[in-house]
């Protein structure tokens, strides 16, 4: 159990780190909760305009997902690294510093993916890209993805995975809420516009 522990509180402990928010801060844009969406990830970091720290963004998000994953499987086994995804995920969603007010886990949901089956990870992207090119909805590409992965999952991951991968996705959804009744209005804002 304590492995368990290590590995969730771990994973927790990183995935709690909100890049988004620090890069914006420290790049003396303001606090990223007042700007578009209110959002603290990628796409919102995108609405600031500025390139680069949308990519040190995404980048920092799928890292603080894959990098617990990695050293759990290491270290611990294959089911901590599980956990240790499951719990980078919530750290991103629910952070302990923002009083458990996150972000929506897109970026966070590929790191961990990443580490624990990359194929998993490139689907996802795949579908994303597939449908950001086509609608040019950051929050729809998401869902597809979500939607998509542990369908494909199914077919071809462990139980444990395709079970994580569905907690995940849930998650990832019931997040989407205020972007699907956006979408469902036709208001939400599209990759590119403010
Ligand atoms: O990356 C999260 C995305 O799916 C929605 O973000 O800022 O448009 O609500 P946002």
């Amino acid at each position: 159990a304590l492995v368990y522990a290590a590995a969730f509180f771990g994973g927790y402990l990183c995935g709690s780190i909100p890049f988004g928010l620090i890069l914006t801060r420290a790049a003396g844009l303001g606090d990223l909760r007042q700007i578009g969406s209110g959002n603290i990830g990628t796409t919102n970091v995108l609405r600031t305009g500025n390139k680069w720290l949308t990519a040190a963004t995404l980048a920092g998000d799928v890292l603080k997902g894959t990098i617990p994953v990695l050293l759990a499987m290491y270290f611990l086994g294959p089911i901590p690294a599980i956990v240790a995804g499951i719990g980078a995920f919530l750290g991103h969603l629910a952070p302990i510093w923002l009083g458990f007010r996150g972000g929506k886990g897109v970026a966070t949901y590929i790191g961990v993916l990443l580490g624990l089956y990359w194929p998993a990870a490139l689907l996802f992207c795949a579908v994303w890209l597939l449908i950001a090119f086509t609608t040019r909805y950051s929050s729809l590409s998401a869902l597809v993805a979500a939607l998509v992965t542990p369908a494909v999952l199914a077919y071809t991951a462990s139980p444990p995975l395709v079970i994580a991968s569905v907690v995940l996705s849930v998650l990832l959804i019931l997040r989407h809420q205020g972007n699907i009744a956006r979408l469902i209005r036709g208001e939400e804002t599209r990759i590119g516009q403010r």
